[in-house]
């Protein structure tokens, strides 16, 4: 079954070609750079880019994967969550195109999506993992009983792990989104420079909290020398990111020992921290657990994982309605 995917939901414009929701034939990613001098995201304008972008774009990832649209038996697009005004754009066209091609259609929760980043990278990969689900949106873990069969063991509490990289990364002047900058800034500094707070200690605790840990970067810089902070820039990245990590890895590692799961599955864009694949990997090793991630152009909003999700969707004979509306705040269950 040969699924076009379209995601839309925030500012990446994304069309992929994916064959049985296991096999990328192709997946055009354009990053919206209107945002950047703005430091964020400017809902109005993700809409209108989508707009300009998304029928060029739909044509690049049929040319690459060798296609026509004649050759698509199915149309998947993100609903939610994300911005409303960028999602109705790639949610519409994908309806249109099911509609007038008279091809089912199937719009994908956006969580589900990164979830299903990992089956598409890992063919052998069974449907039985935890995961972590570290995006600019959301921070959570999740039991997978088989795809679709989800238990939300913990989640944020305040800010996402993305938020708290790109808003650190703000900070210290490293642009907008950040996230990347900093992993790659923290290469070259001292993790143990300051310890910055980890957040909930308490191991019967399972949820997040990033806004206090970005606070303190804040406050931090506010009350050094501007010279200090430049000198140090790469070790207060590194001490931040150490911060952010062990968080994340001490709440995966009671998630782990409490199913007893022997998988453990990253996904959405933080998964493509250097840092956060080591510790965990080394985490792993030690309780005999097997960690897989996608490749980064999957970890980050793609329409490759909106296509793979829709597709095992559409392949169990599920189908959306014509009338579903895009749903900002959608929860994955
Ligand atoms: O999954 P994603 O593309 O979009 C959402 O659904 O939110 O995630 C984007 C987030 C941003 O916050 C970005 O800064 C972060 O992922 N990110 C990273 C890295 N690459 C992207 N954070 C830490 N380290 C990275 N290497
Ligand atoms: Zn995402």
């Amino acid at each position: 079954m040969i699924i076009l995917g379209l995601e839309t939901s925030c500012d990446e414009t994304s069309a992929a070609v994916v064959v049985d929701g296991r096999r990328v034939l192709s997946n055009v990613i354009h990053s919206q750079l209107v945002h950047r001098r703005f430091g964020g995201v400017v809902p109005e304008l993700a809409g209108r880019e989508h707009i300009r972008r998304i029928v060029p774009i739909m044509n690049e990832a049929l040319g690459a994967a060798g296609k026509t649209l004649a050759d698509i038996d199915g149309f998947a697009a993100t609903f939610g969550p994300g911005l409303v005004g960028a999602l109705l754009v790639g949610l519409s066209f994908a309806k249109a195109l099911a509609y007038s091609t008279g091809r089912p259609f199937y719009a994908v929760n956006h969580l589900e999506g990164h979830i299903a980043a990992n089956l598409l990278a890992h063919e052998e990969l069974g449907e039985e993992f935890l995961t972590l689900l570290v995006s600019g949106g959301h921070t959570m873990l999740v039991g997978v009983n088989g795809f679709g069969n989800y238990t939300v063991m913990g989640r944020s509490l305040d800010d996402a792990s993305g938020e708290a990289f790109d808003k650190v990364a703000k900070i210290l002047g490293l642009g907008y989104p950040g996230g990347a900058a900093i992993d790659d800034l923290a290469k070259t500094g001292n993790p143990a420079y300051i310890r910055f707070p980890r957040a909930l200690p308490d191991p019967a605790r399972i949820d997040f909290s990033f806004s206090g840990l970005k606070t303190a970067v804040a406050l931090y810089v506010k009350n050094h020398p501007p010279e200090e902070i430049q000198h140090h820039l790469a070790d207060i990245a590194a001490s931040f990111q150490e911060a952010a990590v062990d968080a994340l890895c001490d709440k995966t590692v009671i998630a782990l020992r409490r199913t007893g799961l022997s998988v453990l599955a990253l996904s959405g864009g933080v998964a493509a921290n250097s840092r956060l694949r080591a510790k965990l990997q080394a985490a792993c090793d030690h309780l005999g657990v097997r960690l897989v991630y996608p490749p980064s152009e999957l970890c980050t909003d793609n329409a490759a994982m909106i296509a793979a999700a829709g597709a095992i969707h559409l392949l169990r004979g599920e189908q959306s309605p014509f009338d579903i509306n895009a749903i900002p705040y959608q929860k994955l269950i």
